[in-house]
Formats: C-alpha cells, sequence, structure tokens
C-alpha cells in the first residue's frame, strides 16, 4: 500500500504582500467613480465558508453542473490530458478536484497535486485531507496571486492546470486576455489547460444565483466590508450597505454591488482616508461574466490557445474546456 506523503506549502504571497496589496487597491477602488473593489478580498476565513455554502444553494447552479459534467468525462479528459501532475488555480476547497483525481488514479497517472490560493487556511485545510485521502499522491500547495504567480507551478511531468468553478468570468477583458496570455506563456509543450465557464442563460435564473432567498450571498458580498473594518481598521456599518445583483446584458456578465442606504462617511483609519457614500450610491464588488461557446473558443484562440474539446452540461449551462498551446 502506497504511505502517506505530508503535504507541503510554499507561500509567494505573505500576508505583508497581499496587506500591501490591498491598501493600494483599496484606495484606488475607493476613491475611483464609481467606487471599486477587487473580489480577492471576499475570501478571509468567513469569506471562503460562505462561498462554499453559496456552491450548496438551491439557486446557484453552477458547481452542480460543473461537478455533473465532470462527474461524466473526467475519464475522458484525463486520457486526453495524458498529464501526471494536476494544477489547480484558485482551488479553493478542492472540493470538486477529487472527481479528477480519481480519473488520473484510475487511469494510473496520478502523482502530484498542486493547487494554488491566495486563502491560505483554506488550502492548507483542503491539502491536508487530500493527501491523507490520497496515498502516495505528492500535495504541493501554493498560496499565491493567479494574476502573477503562474510561473511558480513548475512540477516534474505533464500538467493539466485546471481553472474550475467559471472564476475566469470574475476577471474583466483585459485581465482574461493578461491571464491567459501569461498561462500560455508558462505552459510547456505537453501541458493542458482545462478551464470551466459558466454560460449565457434566462436572466431570471442568473440574477436568482447571485440574490438567494436565503441571503447567503448577501453576506458574502458584505463580507469584504467586514475584511476591511478589521484590516484596514475602516468604520463601514455592512448592515448599512445592501446587497444588489444585476445582469448586464451589454457586457453578459452579473454585477454585483453593495448600495448604501445612507449618506455617510467612512473613515479608513489605516490609509488615513474618509470616503463620502450618497444615499443610493453603489460600490461594484464583482462581475462574473458569462460566455457563449462561440466567443468563448474565439477567446481562447486569440489569446495564442488551441481548442482540443469541450463538454456541455445537459442543458447547455455549463461548459469545460481543454485547450493546449499550439
Ligand atoms: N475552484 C473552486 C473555488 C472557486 S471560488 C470552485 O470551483 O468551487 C474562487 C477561489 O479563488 C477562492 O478559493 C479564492 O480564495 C480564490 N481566489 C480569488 N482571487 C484569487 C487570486 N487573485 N489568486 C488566487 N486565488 C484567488
Ligand atoms: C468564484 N466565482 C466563480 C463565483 C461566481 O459565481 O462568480 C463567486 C460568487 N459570487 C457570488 N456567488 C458566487
Amino acid at each position: 500500500m502506497d504511505t502517506l506523503i505530508p503535504p507541503t506549502i510554499d507561500v509567494h504571497l505573505t500576508s505583508g504582500d497581499l496587506r500591501a496589496a490591498m491598501e493600494a487597491d483599496v484606495r484606488a477602488g475607493l476613491t475611483a467613480t464609481p467606487k471599486q473593489l477587487p473580489p480577492v478580498y471576499f475570501y478571509d476565513d468567513r469569506g471562503s465558508r460562505l462561498f462554499d455554502q453559496i456552491t450548496r444553494l438551491p439557486e446557484y447552479y453552477p458547481t452542480r453542473a460543473e461537478r455533473s459534467i465532470l462527474e461524466a468525462h473526467a475519464g475522458d479528459m484525463v486520457r486526453a490530458a495524458g498529464a501526471d501532475v494536476l494544477v489547480e488555480l484558485g482551488a479553493g476547497t478542492c472540493d470538486k478536484s477529487r472527481v479528477l483525481l480519481d480519473a488520473m488514479r484510475d487511469n494510473g497517472c496520478l502523482h502530484a497535486y498542486v493547487p494554488l490560493d491566495v486563502s491560505d487556511t483554506t488550502l492548507w485545510e483542503a491539502a491536508t485531507s487530500l493527501s491523507e485521502s490520497y496515498p502516495g499522491l505528492s500535495v504541493r500547495a501554493v498560496v499565491g496571486d493567479f494574476h502573477h504567480h503562474l510561473d511558480r507551478l513548475d512540477a516534474p511531468g505533464r500538467r493539466l492546470f485546471a481553472f474550475l468553478g467559471g472564476t475566469i468570468g470574475n476577471f474583466d477583458p483585459a485581465q482574461r486576455a493578461a491571464f491567459l496570455s501569461g498561462l500560455v506563456e508558462v505552459m510547456c509543450p505537453g501541458d493542458r489547460f482545462l478551464l470551466g465557464t459558466d454560460v449565457v442563460k434566462d436572466r431570471g435564473r442568473l440574477v436568482a444565483a447571485y440574490d438567494d432567498a436565503a441571503g447567503v450571498t448577501a453576506e458574502f458580498n458584505r463580507n469584504v466590508l467586514h475584511v476591511l473594518n478589521r484590516e484596514l481598521g475602516a468604520d463601514f456599518v455592512p448592515a448599512r450597505f445592501a446587497h444588489v445583483a444585476r445582469w448586464n446584458e451589454r457586457d453578459h456578465r452579473i454585477e454585483m454591488w453593495l448600495r448604501s442606504l445612507d449618506t455617510c462617511t467612512v473613515h479608513v483609519a489605516d490609509l488615513g482616508l474618509d470616503v463620502g457614500f450618497g444615499a443610493g450610491e453603489e460600490m461594484l464588488t464583482e462581475i462574473s461574466t458569462k460566455f457563449s461557446l462561440d466567443a468563448l473558443g474565439d477567446e481562447l484562440e486569440a489569446c495564442g490557445l488551441v481548442v482540443d474539446a469541450s463538454w456541455v452540461a445537459d442543458d447547455d449551462e455549463f461548459v469545460l474546456t481543454m485547450a493546449r498551446r499550439p
């Protein structure tokens, strides 16, 4: 029987780095018009737990849809990829990764798993649990930022880079282009890229997925204010900000905003910054872009990738695409 290999963790993003980035992002975002914050700051421990709850909500279909595609086709995917190392970007709790890891193990080609995430506690807990579940598997967790650290994911063997959950939809078009071109640069011949993307669909269904009846997504959205209060000494009153989820038809994306219910001034002590909000003023906290199958293929190819195959959920509600560099 294979022995347990303890997981390792490489930290490419220290709490000091994260803090410096947060200071710059928050200063720029709160002084912009409209005000905005990057979604990476949702994911402290509480935010990661709230996201995990979102994935189980009846209205939030993407996780179930993507899991169903993986369960039906993971064998084909891993055979097509021919990889023995699974690298996962924004891995979170690594839940769905188990379906790919099982398929790689059944295919006799499972050597290493390299999950990357900015949320260190969630990543470490997931890495520990995975190395217990897969004796003989080398789990090398990487604390890093997928916008900056794609070149820190070296591993001996052929790599399958998985970017699941539709997280690429949280990037704006310029971030997507930079991310995809950066990925092509670090991919070696033989490496493969497996991308999960959500698909444009009925607007009511989309909005409901981001505005659930139980209010979990609203709490997730407001969590960024708790993070700023704790980390930067801000004095947001989260209960005075309403969660707004809206479909933007032109840019085919859900947008999450926080709407100030009152006129107020927020003091961000660590930045020496006072920020005024008008009653009803909205701050953009996340975009979640939805794709059409054709546009997605064109975008991947424009960034230098070649699409080999794609798999969709039964009613075309989510798609997994396998690509390589030419
Ligand atoms: N892949 C998982 C989790 C998606 S949630 C799934 O499909 O369910 C998005 C994940 O990306 C979170 O775990 C969050 O911590 C991580 N994340 C967000 N911004 C990041 C960044 N800039 N760099 C690395 N990870 C990031
Ligand atoms: C992580 N990401 C793909 C999620 C999404 O659907 O855009 C984040 C999320 N925001 C609200 N609900 C889920």
